[in-house]
């Protein structure tokens, strides 16, 4: 039962991924994810250099025999990290799949295809899941608006991006963004996808390696407690709201520059919230799905509770009779 194109084609048990979190999928998260059946993505930018990367891979390995991936983030930056080094790291490591996101993937393509590693590209519109097909990667994870991080700029919701996606993607694809239930599982379904990656979700779970403060944060908000920043700068992320993202949009939305807000956006700013709980201590990510996030479950409870509600679901809509038109 839910055996999808994305299950064979990757081999893993349940149609759900975890998505790649800076500062969150760190071993502990993937590990319980992959034990769990469904599909985590280590997050390589986490790691200060390539060489940890190699050794957080090995970290989760000791902690699970299923298969899992790496999350490279191809990001447009001042002092871009070491991507080919990154990319090395992961082949090396002989992770068998890795999703790529930010930008277009075909300068590591052929490097990925010869070192037998799958490549799910992740992506927030479908002209861009189109041109990844087009180059080859193995399958297309579509982030909808809803989603935290980085929604792209044309805000078109899943409800219509992935419907319109699946009309053209032949390819495995996963509907990301918005996505914490069983019932959404089955939506995405519907939609035409093959399966669902969920990022928040799995950041308020016990084995997620942040501050109770950040899960209590998250099970207390709503669905309308994020903010979207950078839009002036057409580098959009949806974060939480706090005084910190108030702030920054404000500033940005009189005229500001990115100077002037530099200070308040510093990752180390963002990575301390996870670190130390205080919620108001700089930009920290997550999606508007919080509004149907709560409690804070094991992993596996989780990814049970999904499957078995989205397994009643079909169950109750299959038994759905129609009425003839007249
Ligand atoms: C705390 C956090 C950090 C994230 N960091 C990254 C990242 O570094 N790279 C990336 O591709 N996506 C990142 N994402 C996005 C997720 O992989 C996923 O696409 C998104 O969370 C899906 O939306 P959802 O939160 O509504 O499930 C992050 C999400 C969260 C919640």
């Amino acid at each position: 039962m839910l055996s999808t194109r994305f299950t064979e084609a990757f081999g893993i048990r349940y149609p759900i991924a975890q998505g790649g979190m800076q500062w969150v999928a760190r071993a502990e998260l993937v590990a319980a994810v992959a034990n769990a059946g469904a599909l985590g993505f280590l997050s390589a930018l986490t790691q200060p250099t390539p060489e940890a990367l190699v050794k957080e891979v090995a970290r989760c390995r000791d902690m699970t025999d299923e298969p899992f991936g790496v999350n490279l983030t191809m990001l447009p930056a001042i002092n871009p990290p070491p991507y080919t080094e990154y990319r090395q790291a992961i082949i090396e490591s002989g992770v068998p799949i890795v999703e790529t996101a930010g930008q277009d993937p075909s300068p590591h393509l052929p490097a990925f295809q010869q070192g037998g590693v799958k490549v799910l590209h992740k992506c927030t519109s479908v002209r861009h899941a189109l041109k990844a097909q087009s180059i080859g990667v193995d399958g297309v994870s579509i982030d909808g608006f809803e989603c935290a991080g980085h929604p792209g700029e044309d805000d078109v919701p899943g409800l219509v991006l992935i419907a319109q996606a699946a009309r053209a993607i032949t390819v495995p694809m996963l509907a990301s963004g918005g996505f914490a239930t069983g019932r959404g599982l089955v939506s995405a379904l519907a939609l035409g996808a093959d399966g669902i990656s969920m990022g928040t979700r799995f950041m308020c779970t016990v084995e997620s390696p942040i501050h109770s403060n950040i899960k209590d944060r998250i099970v207390a908000a709503t669905e309308r407690d994020t903010e979207l920043i950078f839009r002036p700068l057409r580098n959009t992320s949806r974060v939480a709201g706090n005084m910190v993202s108030r702030k920054v949009v404000d500033t940005l939305a009189e005229g500001g520059t990115f100077d002037d807000v530099r200070e308040l956006v510093a990752g180390a700013r963002g990575r301390e919230v996870y670190e130390f709980g205080d919620p108001e201590r700089g930009i920290w990510t997550v999606g508007m799905v919080q509004g149907l996030i709560d409690d804070i479950p094991p992993v596996a409870d989780l990814v049970q509770r999904i499957v078995g509600e989205a397994e009643r679901t079909i169950v109750g809509l299959a038994g759905l009779t129609s009425t003839p038109a007249a």
